[in-house]
C-alpha cells in the first residue's frame, strides 16, 4: 500500500464563479473507525458513504489480514467481524502507506493481543513519531521492536494478558486517546484515559454505538475521564458516514476567495470537535450559512451555503486548535486573501502531521509572494484581498495531501498560477478532489507523470 514514487505536478490558475451543489466524500476519521470496529465486532456491519481513499483502504486490508471479512455490494461495504478479542495474527506486516490514524489506532487495537504484529509505512509515515502511542502500550505490557526514535518499521509483541492503565494524554491527540481505548478493549478490567483538552470524540461515540461499556465523566476543570471496561461484546452496526469537514474545507475556502462564487455543500459532519474552521472563517467575515442542521446516526450534520466574501484577519484562539487541527494549511490560504493580519498560535502538533505542516505552509506562501512569519508554534499571515503579486511559485508538498490541496486553492485566486510538485497524495483522503473542483469551474491541470 506504500505510495508509488511517481509524482505528478499540478497547477491551479485564477478562476471565478465557482458554482454547484456538491456532496463531499465520507469523513476520514469515521471511515477508519468503521472498518476497524466493524472488523472487530460480532456479526455484520454495513457502511454507506465510506471514504474510499488510500488511507482507509489500507485500514480495510489490515483488518482483513487479521480475520475480518470485508466486501462491497453496490455502494455498501459489508463486514463480518471476528468478535472482540478474536483478531488473528497477521501473516504479513501491515502496510499503512501514508495513514497516521490507521497505523496508530491499529497499534492500540492489536497491542493488547498475545501475538506479533509488524507495521510499515511510506517515507512520510516512517518519519512520524510513534512513541506517543508506544509509551502507553508499554505500560500495558507490550514489547516493542522499533527503528531508532520509535519510528516505523516496527513490531509489537503483545503480553499474555495486558494491564489496564490510567493514562493522561500528554498532547491534544485523538489518535493517542483512541489507541489506548482500543487497547483497553482486549484488556481485563477498566482502562481509563484522561483527556485534559478535548479532541474529536468519534472513538468514544462509535464504540458506545457498537455496545462497548464506555463512559465519559467531565470534571469541574473540564478534564474528560474516559473509562472502558475490557473484554465486552461488540455488535455489528449500520453506519452512514457523513461528509468530511476537513475535505469540505478546500472547496469552501476556494469559494470564499474567488469572485462570484456560490456553493452548496451537502451532508457535512458538524460534530463540534470538528467545526473550528467554520467558526474561525465566520469570525473573519465569511458568508457561510448552516442549512438544515440535523442529527444523522448520532452525529450532527448540516448543508452549507458558501459565497465569495470579504475576509478580515483575526487572532485565532489557541484553544480552538484541536477542533481545526487539519485545517490550518487551508486557513492560511484564506488568510492570504484577508485584509490585515491573521495570527495562528498553539500549532506545535502541526509539526508532526504528514509533513511539518507549519514549515511547509510558510515555505509555500513565501514561494508565492504571500507575506508570513513562521514562529516555533505559530504562523502569522499578512493578507492582500486582491491576490496581486501572488503565485508563480512551485510548492514542495512533502507527501502531504493537505499541503497539495491547500496550495491548489491558493492558485485559484492568485494573480499568477500556483504549481504543487505532486498531486498524487490527494488520493489518500480525497480522490474526487480534481474532478469535483473542475466541475465547480476551477482551472486545475495535472501534468503527465514524470
Ligand atoms: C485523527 C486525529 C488527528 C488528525 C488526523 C485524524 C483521528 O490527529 O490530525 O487527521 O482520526 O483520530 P492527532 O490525534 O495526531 O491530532
Amino acid at each position: 500500500m506504500s505510495h508509488s514514487q511517481v509524482s505528478k505536478p499540478a497547477t491551479a490558475r485564477r478562476s471565478r464563479d465557482l458554482k454547484g451543489d456538491i456532496r463531499i466524500p465520507g469523513d476520514k476519521s469515521i471511515s477508519h473507525r468503521s472498518f476497524m470496529f466493524g472488523g472487530l465486532a460480532s456479526g455484520e456491519t454495513r457502511i454507506s458513504g465510506l471514504l474510499e481513499g488510500e488511507d482507509i483502504l489500507a485500514t480495510g486490508k489490515a483488518m482483513q489480514a487479521m480475520g475480518a471479512q470485508i466486501r462491497k455490494e453496490g455502494d455498501i461495504w459489508i463486514i463480518n467481524g471476528t468478535g472482540n478479542g478474536c483478531l488473528l495474527e497477521s501473516e504479513t506486516p501491515l502496510d499503512f502507506g501514508n495513514a497516521g490514524t490507521g497505523v496508530r489506532l491499529t497499534m492500540g487495537l492489536v497491542g493488547s493481543y498475545d501475538m506479533k504484529t509488524s507495521f510499515l509505512g511510506d517515507a512520510s509515515l516512517t518519519s512520524r513519531p510513534m512513541a506517543r502511542v508506544l509509551n502507553p502500550l508499554r505500560e500495558m505490557g507490550v514489547q516493542v521492536e522499533a527503528a531508532e526514535g520509535d519510528r516505523l518499521p516496527l513490531t509489537l509483541h503483545g503480553p499474555r494478558t495486558a494491564n489496564p492503565i490510567r493514562y493522561r494524554v500528554p498532547m491534544a491527540s485523538a489518535q493517542v486517546k483512541s489507541a489506548v481505548l482500543l487497547a483497553g478493549l482486549n484488556t481485563p478490567g477498566v482502562t481509563t484515559v484522561i483527556e485534559p483538552i478535548m479532541t474529536r470524540d468519534h472513538t468514544e461515540k462509535m464504540l458506545q454505538g457498537f455496545g462497548a461499556d464506555l463512559s465519559v465523566e467531565t470534571d469541574k476543570d473540564g478534564v474528560r475521564h474516559i473509562h472502558i471496561a475490557g473484554q465486552g461484546k461488540l455488535t455489528g452496526q449500520t453506519i452512514d458516514v457523513p461528509g468530511d469537514p476537513s475535505s469540505t474545507a478546500f472547496p469552501l475556502v476556494a469559494a470564499l476567495i474567488t469572485e462570484g462564487s456560490d456553493l452548496i455543500i451537502r451532508n457535512v459532519l458538524m460534530n463540534p470537535t470538528r467545526t473550528g474552521l467554520i467558526t474561525t472563517l465566520q469570525e473573519m467575515g465569511a458568508q457561510i450559512d448552516i442549512l438544515d442542521p440535523r442529527l444523522a446516526g448520532g452525529e450532527d450534520v448540516a448543508d452549507l451555503r458558501v459565497r465569495s466574501s470579504k475576509l478580515t484577519g483575526i487572532t485565532v484562539p489557541v484553544d480552538r486548535a484541536p477542533s481545526m487541527i487539519d485545517e490550518y494549511p487551508v486557513l492560511a490560504i484564506a488568510a492570504a486573501f484577508a485584509e490585515g493580519e491573521t495570527i495562528m498560535d498553539g500549532l506545535d502538533e502541526l509539526r508532526v502531521k504528514e509533513s511539518d505542516r507549519l514549515a511547509a505552509v510558510a515555505r509555500g506562501l513565501e514561494a508565492n509572494g504571500v507575506d508570513c512569519t513562521e514562529g516555533e508554534m505559530s504562523l502569522t499571515v499578512r493578507g492582500n484581498p486582491s491576490g496581486k503579486g501572488f503565485g508563480g511559485g512551485t510548492v514542495a508538498t512533502h507527501l502531504d495531501h493537505r499541503i497539495a490541496m491547500s496550495f491548489l486553492v491558493l492558485g485559484l485566486a492568485s494573480e499568477k498560477p500556483v504549481t504543487v510538485d505532486d498531486a498524487t497524495m490527494i488520493a489518500t483522503s480525497f480522490p474526487e478532489f480534481m474532478d469535483l473542483m473542475r466541475n465547480l469551474g476551477a482551472d486545475i491541470t495535472v501534468a503527465e507523470a514524470k
